[in-house]
């Protein structure tokens, strides 16, 4: 039985867009010269852009049957797009290429080759190796921030990668499926993510090519990524024991120390007592990490109107158990020990972990 056709594809082309309808056909057209002589086909993921990319790739695909379309809706994320569309593809090997324009698609039969004669695993387009003036499409903000962030990646990969976050590059797709329930589908970092996923290294390839400038639109990068992106870095270095939402819990929660503080002294001024005071601040505390933890730890999964007030009441409640708990503990230690630090250090630890987990279950 043979069910092959005249010309299996080889190769899926997956590209994430948001707002590249102009982007998109220079593309498909650069990539088809680029690709001559070799069966691909190309998946675009699109989360449904306001600038209707995603009609104009169905149109274009309604003549070219190596063109289609994951038309997403109510979801964003790049790293979501990128494993949506290797999971939709089933040729042997998959490349992921951005739509505007900055990588250099005329390097994919040399990405391909190094993956076909099997001298890698992975092929990783990279900014920073070779020749230099290859960063030029980058601003120099995005500079200091990328080498920071290639600098921790490189920490927890324990590969000498140039460039662990490139947004370009080719991969066998069994070795992304193999790891597919652990993608997180948040951010940008979703190479990063592939390589610390692996249980066995690969061996990886780094080609230069020069970051090119955006063709039309804008980066879609914005601050809230790069703190995703650095709580993925702590995930990964601690095993997933740390997950990005519990790392931001606990950031939330250091916060309102400073604010229980902040209060404490301002009320210490006027006529009110120590006891007083304390209340007030912890008080103030509790309710700016709740609103802060909604907006931003849960943002996901924001409560609004009465689920607010109800979500609110219940945070209160669970977290004045954590504190019981936490002087509990701490007293259990204190007991036998002595040590007051360590005593604190348990209780304090006990309580976070406590706030965290039952919030997690009650509140969102
Ligand atoms: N489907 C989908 N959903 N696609 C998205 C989304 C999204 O929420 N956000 C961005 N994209 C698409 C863009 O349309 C573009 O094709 C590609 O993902 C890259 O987005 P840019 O907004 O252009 O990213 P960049 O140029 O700032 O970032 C580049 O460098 C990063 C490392 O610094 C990219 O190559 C990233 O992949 C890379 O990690
Ligand atoms: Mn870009």
């Amino acid at each position: 039985m043979d069910f092959k056709a005249p010309s299996s594809p080889v190769l899926t082309v997956v590209v994430p867009t948001f707002n590249e309808r102009e982007n998109i056909l220079p593309l498909i057209e650069r990539i088809a010269t680029a690709l001559a002589g070799i069966a691909w086909q190309m998946i675009v993921v699109d989360d449904d852009s306001p600038d209707g990319t995603a009609g104009l790739v169905k149109s274009i695909a309604e003549s070219d049957p190596r063109i289609s379309c994951i038309h997403r809706m109510g979801q964003r994320g790049l790293a979501g797009a990128v494993v949506d569309g290797i999971m939709a593809s089933a040729t042997p090997l998959v490349a992921v290429v951005d739509a505007d324009g900055q990588h250099d698609e005329s390097l994919l039969p040399k990405m391909l080759t190094a993956l076909r004669n099997d001298t890698a695993d992975l092929v990783v387009g990279s900014r920073y190796l070779g020749d230099q003036d290859l960063e030029r499409g980058l601003s120099a903000f995005r500079k200091a921030g990328s080498g920071f962030a290639n600098w921790l990646a490189q920490q927890v990969i324990k590969a000498k990668l140039s460039d662990p976050v490139s947004g370009f590059f080719a991969i066998r797709r069994e070795l992304v499926e193999a790891v597919l329930p652990r993608l997180s589908r948040n951010g940008f970092k979703i190479l990063f993510d592939i390589i610390s996923s692996q249980k066995q290294p690969l061996r990886i390839i780094e080609i230069p090519y020069r970051f090119r400038e955006r063709v039309t639109g804008e980066s879609k990068l914005d601050e809230r990524i790069i703190i995703e992106y650095i709580g993925l870095i702590i995930a990964k270095a601690t095993g997933d024991l740390v997950s990005p939402r519990a790392l931001m819990f606990g950031i939330v929660g250091a916060s309102g120390l400073v604010v229980h503080l902040t209060v404490l002294r301002l009320l210490l001024g006027g006529h009110v007592t120590f006891a007083v005071a304390q209340t007030f601040a912890a008080v103030t505390a509790m309710t700016t990490n709740f609103l802060i933890n909604n907006a931003v730890t849960y943002r996901d999964r924001r409560l609004r109107g009465m689920k607010l007030l109800r979500g609110y009441l219940r945070f209160c409640a669970l977290c004045g158990v954590g504190l019981l708990g936490n002087i509990f503990v701490a007293d259990l230690v204190y007991s036998p020990t002595h040590n007051w630090w360590l005593a604190g250090a348990a209780g304090a630890g006990f309580g976070a972990i406590w706030n965290y987990v039952s919030t997690s279950f009650a509140v969102w």
